[in-house]
């Protein structure tokens, strides 16, 4: 049995649910509906009692949320992002914060290539069109796209990664079967893409003008905000596809707007928005938008996954251990987690 309280935000997967249970600890589920998150107030108020706080990416876990956590052991979120987290807050309180890294990469990596697919073979326009009956002649001209190996044309297209971590190198993966060059760009992991011989490194707007497919694997921090706007867009080639399935802020959503619309770039496959659940408007309007809503590591699996890992890094908290997955390990060296910890680690 493990002592304490673990607050989960939203209902998750019953695999990090059921070794929750299995040890004991005392559970409450905010909120069990699919299409609502608990509030900031809601959370503001069980905070006070709660010893693991087990959050998604939809709830804002900032400085005042963290500061009213007396009792708070750890943040186990479920995912890899944790721009919800005040990460800093967190660890000058003392508080560990866990996320699900790893067991997404080949998923996400999976659905952003479904969405470069999708884009450039107009697979969404061509399916409305079926349904809707509209289907009369086959005909040489209907929803020609881009081809994303080198085809008829026979020239190598080139996929551009912007942030060459886990899931960037499993789009240079997936590259291989296409044929195509890859040119990488991640001012934190040059050596790693010099080393890699599927990838090029390449300066944002050399990787920009020279692209076929710019693919976007960065997490969101104050410098990658925006990373994509109005002159980096305009930078792209016309015929040119962005995939987002990192972040939605890390592009300026209203300049792709106007991108898609005027024809700078031929088009995009979206997973994240900038004020997500909401588009900016004209987005869903456009064609050539390929849009999902935020499912890049919506595998069965693989959320069955994450919510075990959540659930690890919640049951090490609770008894003052070094969670599995931390983003701040450093917070483990300081007063403030040994002084918040004390109470658990005396057994
Ligand atoms: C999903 O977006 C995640 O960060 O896990």
């Amino acid at each position: 049995m493990i002592k304490g309280h673990v607050v989960v935000t939203r209902k998750i997967p019953e695999p990090g649910m059921e070794p929750l249970r299995a040890a004991g600890v005392s559970l409450s589920v905010l909120e069990e509906k699919e299409d609502r998150g608990p509030s900031h107030q809601d959370l503001l108020s069980v905070i006070p009692e709660c010893d693991v706080l087990l959050p998604l990416l939809t709830e804002p876990v900032d400085r005042t949320l963290l500061e009213r956590g007396d009792r708070l052991l750890g943040v186990a979120q479920m995912a890899v992002g944790f721009d919800n987290v005040d990460v800093d807050a967190a660890t000058e309180l003392g508080i560990p914060v866990g996320n699900t890294p790893g067991v997404l990469t080949e998923t996400t990596a999976d659905l952003a290539w479904a969405l470069l697919m999708a884009a450039a073979r107009r697979i969404p326009e061509a399916h409305n069109y079926q349904v809707a009956g509209r289907y009369k002649l086959w005909g040489p001209n209907l929803f020609t796209g881009m081809d994303v190996g080198p085809g008829a044309s026979g020239r190598r297209k080139v996929l551009g990664i912007v942030g060459y971590g886990r899931i960037g190198q499993a789009m240079a993966q997936r590259s291989h079967g296409f044929d195509m060059e890859v040119l990488a760009h991640d001012p934190y992991n040059r050596e790693g893409i010099d080393a890699d011989a599927r990838a090029t490194w390449a300066d944002l707007p050399e990787l920009l003008e020279r692209s076929d497919f710019v693919t976007l694997h960065t997490l969101l921090t104050d410098e990658t905000r925006h990373l994509i706007g109005e002159a980096e867009l305009r930078r792209m080639k016309s015929t040119a596809i962005l995939i987002n399935t990192a972040r939605g802020p890390v592009v300026d959503e209203e300049a792709l707007v106007q991108a898609l619309r005027e024809e700078w770039i031929a088009g995009a496959g979206l997973d994240v928005y900038e004020d997500e659940p909401a588009m900016k408007p004209g987005l869903a309007e456009l064609p050539n938008a390929v849009l999902l809503p935020h499912v890049a590591s919506a595998s069965r699996d693989t959320r069955g996954r994450m919510a075990e890992m959540a659930a690890a890094n919640t049951l090490a908290f609770l008894q003052g251990r070094r969670g599995p997955t931390t983003v701040n390990p450093q917070v483990y060296e300081t007063a403030a987690y040994r002084a918040r910890t004390e109470r658990v680690r005396g057994g």
